[in-house]
C-alpha cells in the first residue's frame, strides 16, 4: 500500500523510499519552544511529551522495526532540581497514559538507561510497562531514560571484565559482536538514522558505539513542534545518502 503525505507542496511516498529499520530521536528543544511562548520549561516537557506519543505511533503505523528515543540524560540530573522534578512527575503520568496507546500498535517498550536510579513508583511502572508489552509482535520501541552512551560502555566493560575474571572468558574472545551484545541494545540492529531537532550539531553522549555509521539528520525545529511531516522529511533525506560503510 502506497502511503502518500503531503507537504508543503511536495508529495513524500513513502513506499518508494527505503525505510531506516532503526531510527534514533534525539527529543531536544523542549526548553526553548516554552521560552519562546514565555512559558515555564516544564510546559515544553509536556508537549514533548505528547509529541513523543504522536511520533512513536506513527513511527509504528508506517513500518519502521525499531525506535529510540532519548528522553533523559545521564547528564540531564545537572539541571535545577524543580526541572528534574517537573520531568519525573511527567515520565510517570505520560507513561501510565501511553501504555494504552501502545498496547493498540501492539508495541513492545523497552527502557535503556539505568532506571534503578529513579523512585520505586517510576521504576515499577517501567518494569509493568515493559513487562505487559514483552509479547507483542510490533515495532520495538526503546525508551533511553537516564541513558548515557559512555556509562553503557562503562557497564558492559565492568560485565566482560568480570567475566574474565571469573575465568568463564578467555581475553581472545573480546571482539566487537561481543560488546554489542553487552549493551543496553542487545540484539538489535544499530541505528541506521538519528533525528537530531532543535538544530544542535551534537549527539550529547547518545549511542556512542551504536552510532558509529548512523546516518545524522539535524533539523532546525523544536521537538514539540516536529510534525510528522518533518519525520518524513527526514526519512526522504536519509534516503538520499550514500552510505558507504568505509567501501567506495
Ligand atoms: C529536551 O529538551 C528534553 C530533555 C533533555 C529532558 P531540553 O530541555 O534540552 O530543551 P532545550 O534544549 O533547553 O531547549
Ligand atoms: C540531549 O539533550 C538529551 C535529551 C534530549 C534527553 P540535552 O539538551 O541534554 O543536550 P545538550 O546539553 O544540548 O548537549
Ligand atoms: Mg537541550
Amino acid at each position: 500500500m502506497a502511503i502518500f503525505k503531503q507537504k508543503n507542496n511536495s508529495v513524500v511516498d513513502l513506499s518508494k523510499i527505503e525505510l531506516p529499520k532503526h531510527v534514533g530521536i534525539i527529543m531536544d528543544g523542549n526548553g526553548r519552544w516554552a521560552k519562546k511562548r514565555g512559558l515555564p520549561r516544564s510546559a515544553g516537557h509536556s508537549m514533548g511529551a505528547q509529541n513523543f506519543r504522536t511520533i512513536a505511533r506513527y513511527c509504528s503505523n508506517i513500518g519502521i522495526k525499531y525506535l529510540t528515543v532519548y528522553a533523559f540524560s545521564t547528564e540531564n540530573w545537572k539541571r535545577p532540581m524543580e526541572e528534574v522534578s517537573a520531568l519525573m512527575k511527567l515520565f510517570k503520568s505520560y507513561l501510565i497514559e501511553a501504555l494504552t496507546d501502545f498496547k493498540d500498535d501492539s508495541i513492545v517498550v523497552k527502557f535503556i538507561g539505568d532506571t534503578t536510579a529513579f523512585n520505586p513508583e517510576l521504576q515499577e511502572l517501567i518494569e509493568r510497562t515493559e513487562r505487559e508489552s514483552a509479547n507483542r509482535d510490533g515495532m520495538v520501541l526503546n525508551i533511553a531514560m537516564n541513558y548515557g552512551g559512555r556509562d553503557e560502555l562503562v557497564r558492559a566493560t565492568k560485565n566482560i571484565a568480570q567475566q574474565v575474571k571469573d575465568g568463564v572468558l578467555d581475553i581472545d574472545k573480546i571482539d566487537e559482536q561481543l560488546i554489542s551484545d553487552n549493551l543496553y541494545t542487545k540484539g538489535q540492529p544499530d541505528p541506521d538514522l538519528i533525528i537530531r531537532p532543535s538544530g544542535e550539531y551534537r549527539t550529547s553522549n547518545f549511542m556512542v558505539w551504536q552510532a558509529a555509521y548512523s546516518e545524522l539528520v539535524i533539523m532546525d525545529i523544536l521537538w514539540p513542534d516536529f510534525s510528522t511531516n518533518d519525520f518524513d522529511n527526514a526519512l526522504e533525506i536519509y534516503s538520499q545518502r550514500n552510505r558507504r560503510f568505509g567501501g567506495i
